[in-house]
């Protein structure tokens, strides 16, 4: 008897999905789940894993290969073989709790962050928010900047190509002016916190009430792209460069989670303990 099995990609019908196999050259389908329902269910439940010290750190980024950045932004480099979580946190002399903290955090759906302050390293957490902001201005953006003009160069329509570029060099200015002010501002409260001063007329709650999603406007920019951008420029580059956008939109959107979901409750029972 032969047996095929034709991958992963399920046979939706009626509401119901199948898997097909091929038996002596016929092929059968498998009911698998009844429900679409069903299926999503299975996903959230392996997306809700939780990551401990002991898993290897390689698994970690094959199941989600988002956490790369995770990673770079707490310093740590690749080539780690199969070390685990713990082994590879304490090479790189990472909170491997903060570590955690922050990659569970990212990958599970909700935003409840009663289960992730414990044992929390407040400046561990900010290194990371500031290796963050660097990524994003240092490297990030000029990139989309450099392949968006490469992509543009060669298009007729430079008024619109003009006015594309002015709003991504005013996008990133915000950008820009929102970081530096957490860097400068923010973070330096943090500090005389954690050297246990008490700084008078501030705490963190002035910040959360004006902190911004800064990934809005990019989507604008992605939208007006998406729908005005003029014939002739690369449009292989173009495809290229609104991945980054797409990607840096998500990426922008998981920091200020981190930002508003676990820095800022993090800093609250700092300042609670301080008193
Ligand atoms: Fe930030
Ligand atoms: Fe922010």
């Amino acid at each position: 008897m032969k047996l095929d099995f034709f991958g992963y990609f399920p046979h939706i019908c009626k509401n119901e999905i199948y898997l097909k196999i091929g038996i002596d050259n016929s092929d059968f389908y498998i009911l698998f789940c009844n429900r679409i329902r069903t299926m999503n269910n299975v996903l959230n439940m392996y997306r809700t894993r939780i990551y401990k010290p002991t898993d290897k750190m390689s698994d970690l980024i094959c199941e989600n290969y988002a956490l790369l950045q995770v990673l770079s932004r707490f310093g740590i480099s690749l080539g780690f073989g199969d070390k685990n979580v713990r082994e590879v946190c304490e090479l790189n002399n990472v909170d491997c709790n903060t570590f955690l903290t922050v990659v569970n955090f990212l990958i599970e759906d909700s935003n409840r962050m009663e289960d992730h302050l414990e044992g929390i390293s407040v400046s561990s957490l900010m290194n990371y928010l500031r290796e963050a902001h660097s990524y994003f201005l240092d490297f990030q953006l000029p990139s989309i900047r450099k392949k968006l003009m490469e992509a543009i160069g060669d298009s007729k329509e430079k008024e619109v190509t003009f006015l594309i570029l002015r709003f991504f060099d005013a996008y990133v200015d915000e950008v820009k002016k929102h970081m530096e002010h957490e860097n400068e501002n923010v973070f330096t409260y943090v500090e005389q916190l954690l050297r246990g001063e008490h700084p008078q007329g501030y705490n963190i709650s002035v910040f959360a009430s004006h902190h911004e999603h800064i990934d809005t406007k990019l989507t604008e920019l992605k939208n007006i792209i998406i729908k005005y951008f003029p014939a002739g420029g690369n449009n292989r580059l173009l495809n290229a460069t609104l991945f980054d956008i797409f990607s840096c939109e998500e990426d922008l959107a998981s920091h200020n989670r981190v930002e508003d979901f676990l820095f800022v409750p993090a800093i609250k029972k700092l300042e609670k303990e301080a008193k």
